[in-house]
């Protein structure tokens, strides 16, 4: 049996989990920053650097005190090197350097995208290569054909905004907590999803791609009108999210024959997106599969278990190994027009 620590630090989760090869998870520990982003709605780069710092050190000592282990018994340590906020990713990548170089443990720098990617194989020894994955997160919605452990295919991503981002910006505008995804899902449950007239913006459009950006307006329209309730607004976004990654993935689905339809990512936490593409999925004779809500969000497992899934195919890193702020999980992928840093 093999028995990997990860860290993680390239948003606002310091996290660490020790993960064997039979899918066990021996200990684990996450300490998000909410508090300290709170003020300014949003993830302040510099603060959450700062805070991995004061952070991590501890998170180590603690989840291999939990499993009464000492870094000498573990086999590697795999460690996030991107793509996130560079400063927080610089914090992980150099703690699992120093513990590698001081225990004689090999590196893996594993890429955060691929630890969402690889997470529900940690809890579904039944799901295997390839499947269609819909990556839905804080920075990133893609949609993957995943044919292995690195090789990826894009069929779509957005031209804009993340969906996390939609959430979390309608979320602000609302005068909700930051992250704003379980704060609208929560306020959705007391709403009308159809109350509110919202675009689906590219919904028919030929390609699989994504845009979030005029959802982010049109919320901020009907703030500003005053003639919504906020449980209505809550409701109604989460609904157009919702048709949009449905109609999106429908399409990709027909350019695939992956058996199995996947999503991971932190948005994947949220209820009615899991329905949704639940669905989808049996509409159209596919399997589904999604991690459990603690798995979708920011964790050290994710990242542990894509290090055991490059540590098993053989893989390790040097010790000089790059920290990453923008690194796709396929690389081929041309750049889609309008798209920003979220290609
Ligand atoms: N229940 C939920 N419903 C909708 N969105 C949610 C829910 N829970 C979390 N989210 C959203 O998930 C995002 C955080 O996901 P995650 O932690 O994977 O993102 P990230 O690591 O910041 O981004 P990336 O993985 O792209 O680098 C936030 O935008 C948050 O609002
Ligand atoms: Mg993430």
């Amino acid at each position: 049996m093999t028995v990997i620590l990860g860290l993680e630090s390239s948003c606002d989760d310091s996290a660490v989990a020790l993960v064997t090869s039979d899918r066990r998870v021996l200990a684990q520990a996450v300490v998000g920053q909410n508090s300290a982003h709170q003020p300014y709605g949003g993830v302040v780069p510099e603060i959450a650097a700062r805070a991995h710092v004061e952070i991590l050190p501890g998170l180590i000592a603690k989840v291999l005190d939990d499993a009464k282990m000492s870094i000498r018994e573990v086999d590697a340590v795999a460690a996030t090197a991107g793509p996130g906020l560079i400063g927080g990713v610089m914090v992980a990548l150099l703690a699992g350097k120093g513990l590698a170089l001081a225990a004689g443990k090999p590196l893996i720098a594993v890429n955060h995208l691929e630890g969402h990617a690889l997470s529900p194989r940690l809890v579904d020894p039944d799901l295997h290569f390839p499947y269609l994955l819909l990556l839905v997160s804080g920075g990133h919605c893609q949609l993957l054909e995943v044919r292995g452990v690195g090789d990826y295919r894009r069929l779509a991503t957005t031209i804009d905004d993340a969906a996390g981002e939609a959430f979390d910006k309608a979320a602000k505008l609302l005068g909700l907590p930051y992250p704003g995804g379980p704060a609208i899902e929560q306020l959705a449950r007391h709403g009308d999803g159809t109350a509110v007239p919202l675009p689906r913006p590219l919904v028919g459009s030929a390609e699989p791609h994504f845009s979030f950006a005029g959802l982010k307006s049109s919320v901020q329209r009907a703030v500003a009108s005053g003639s919504y309730r906020a449980e209505d607004i809550a409701a109604s976004l989460q609904q157009a999210i919702v048709d949009c990654l449905v109609d999106r993935t429908r399409l990709a689905l027909d350019k695939t024959d992956a058996p199995t339809l996947v999503v991971a990512g932190g948005v994947a936490a949220n209820q009615a997106i899991r329905g949704a593409l639940a669905e989808l999925a049996s509409a159209n004779g596919r399997a589904f599969s999604v991690p459990p809500a603690w798995l979708c969000t920011d964790n050290g497992a994710m990242i542990a278990w894509a290090g055991m899934e490059r540590f098993t195919a053989g893989t390790s890193d040097a010790l000089d190994v790059p920290a990453r702020a923008r690194w796709p999980l396929d690389e081929s992928a041309e750049k889609v027009r309008g798209a920003g840093v979220k290609a």
